[in-house]
């Protein structure tokens, strides 16, 4: 199987980071949402923390597959308190935008090494990346409109709460 280039090894392993640091920012507004008595908002933020360990065992199982080592780093503690109940809605949105970004940078060293494997690989977390964008926005969108009647509220807590 073909070598990854020392940078290529160095960038995905920062990413495996990226996406457990991510798990760990969601897990931390689950927390908060749980706090808050809001369990449907706590579920759905705690699947998302499920779906981001998902996505670093993606790319450690890449790494795995063309004998590059991974590196693990330190993961930096989440803020477990928010001013409202929209600040994590809004700060997931502005997170996943970033993490856009950090994907869009491994896919231009991808197509500048030429590495039509990882480009291939990383296809996947393109549309990921998309479709995480859109549900951020969407959830936040939702917020803006039902969150100040609380009858509305509850609903979308249950609707959050059946997120599977
Ligand atoms: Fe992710
Ligand atoms: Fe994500």
């Amino acid at each position: 199987m073909a070598n990854l280039s020392k940078n290529m090894v160095h960038i995905i392993n920062e990413q495996i980071n990226a996406e457990l640091e991510s798990a760990y920012l969601y897990l931390g507004m689950a927390n908060f949402y749980a706090e808050k008595g809001l369990m449907g908002f706590a579920h759905n933020f705690k699947k998302q923390a499920d779906e981001e360990v998902t996505h670093s065992e993606k790319l450690r199982d890449y790494l795995i597959d063309h004998s590059a080592p991974i590196v693990l780093k330190d993961i930096k503690a989440p803020r477990e308190t928010y001013e409202d109940l929209r600040a994590p809605l809004k700060k997931q949105l502005e997170h996943e935008e970033y993490v856009t970004s950090l994907i869009y940078k491994i896919m231009d060293l991808a197509i500048e090494e030429k590495d039509y494997r990882t480009i291939e690989m990383l296809r996947w977390f393109v549309s990921e990346q998309q479709e995480e964008e859109v549900n951020a926005r969407t959830l936040l969108e939702e917020y803006d409109t039902f969150g100040s009647d609380l009858s509305l509220l509850y609903k979308l807590n249950k609707k959050l709460g059946k997120r599977e």
